[in-house]
């Protein structure tokens, strides 16, 4: 009898390692993480999403590189841009995309994740696209299904690869394709963050430096093992910087004492006008998205020229079409 188990192992306390280490490279029909990506693979995803993006802005008719492929999206947690993008990107390279709606799901009835997605599998998918609460999920899947790719769309607190993708995107087109020597401050939630764990290990992979900053019950313990510094305030992590990145402030954290007030962390943390005159002067902000305006993030700043914000949804369509590509080709190969 199968047990009701509808998740992975549980994830480890945020101050029990930088990163869950799950990722894994030796299997490419996969994409778990970025951390241990070589920096010769992640150069080469980075330039094949440039020229996919050049081909997305260019309105040419869909493709043919994913034909035969079914791609199911599997987001059992909310999401807008990266389940889209995917859904985007997947169709315009021709694949046969379903998107799977957890919330009205036999997972409510206590079906296991794995069994859930054993039947993905035993319907022809050769692509999980997966987005979990519990970091580890994708990993899970990967090491206990036959035949199916699994591809981390954000699992947890652990990683979210293709959001790191196309913010090294976005940051090589703003850093005329050098990372050796630049720097991007991230602020806020770093313990909670995903999104910082990928950048941290995409920008240290390709010899950039970051610099964290936010409130201390929202670093971890061990902050500087994932390979960045740690400023004091806001204003010393944005002097001089080359790139700013605000991340979501999760309210729900709040209830748990992390945090004072909305107001109080604007005040204290938030990226305004002020504090974006500390940056070089060619510097950008980012975000990941979605934006609490007038939280970690003054409305007029995201709205402001500096904003690269919609160029990063923009070219999460295109990284997603290379990592698409590759853990296609992988998954044709292992046939
Ligand atoms: N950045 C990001 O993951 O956004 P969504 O939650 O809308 O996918």
């Amino acid at each position: 009898m199968t047990m009701s188990v509808s998740a992975p192992p549980a994830p480890a306390p945020v101050s029990a390692g930088p990163f869950h280490r799950y990722s894994v490279h030796s299997d490419a029909r996969h994409l778990l993480g970025l951390e241990g990506m070589t920096r010769d693979v992640l150069l080469a995803l980075l330039e094949d999403a440039a020229l996919e993006r050049e081909w997305l802005r260019s309105g040419a008719p869909n493709r043919a590189d994913l034909a035969g492929c079914s791609v199911m999206l599997a987001f059992v947690e909310d999401s807008t841009r990266t389940r889209m993008s995917f859904e985007v990107a997947a169709r315009r390279l021709g694949a046969n995309a379903l998107t799977f709606n957890a919330g009205a799901s036999s997972l409510n009835k206590g079906e296991t994740l794995l069994d859930t997605m054993r039947l993905f599998e035993a319907m022809g998918a050769q692509l999980l696209i997966v987005r979990h609460s519990m970091s580890g999920a994708p990993a899970y899947l990967a090491q206990h299904l036959r035949a199916t790719g699994v591809i981390n769309a954000g699992d947890g607190m652990h990683e979210h690869p293709t959001q790191g993708l196309l913010d090294l995107l976005t940051l090589r087109d703003a850093w005329h394709g050098e990372f050796e020597g630049r720097r991007l401050a991230i602020v806020g939630d770093i313990a909670h963050s995903r999104v910082a764990r990928s950048a941290i290990a995409g920008l240290t992979t390709l010899g950039a430096h970051v610099t964290v900053c936010g409130p201390g019950t929202l670093l971890p313990a061990d902050v500087e093992l994932l390979g960045c510094t740690v400023a004091p305030t806001v204003e010393d992590a944005m002097e001089g910087a080359d790139a700013v990145m605000a991340l979501r402030i999760q309210k729900e954290r709040m209830e748990g004492g992390l945090l004072p007030s909305l107001v109080e962390y604007a005040r204290e943390w938030g990226v305004n006008h002020e504090r974006v005159a500390l940056l070089k002067p060619d510097a950008v902000v980012m975000h990941p998205g979605p934006v609490n305006r007038g939280v970690e993030l003054q409305a007029a700043v995201a709205d402001s020229g500096r904003s690269v914000i919609l160029d990063q949804v923009a070219n999460g369509v295109a990284a997603r079409c290379a990592v698409l590509k590759r853990c296609w080709q992988a998954c044709r190969e292992a046939a």
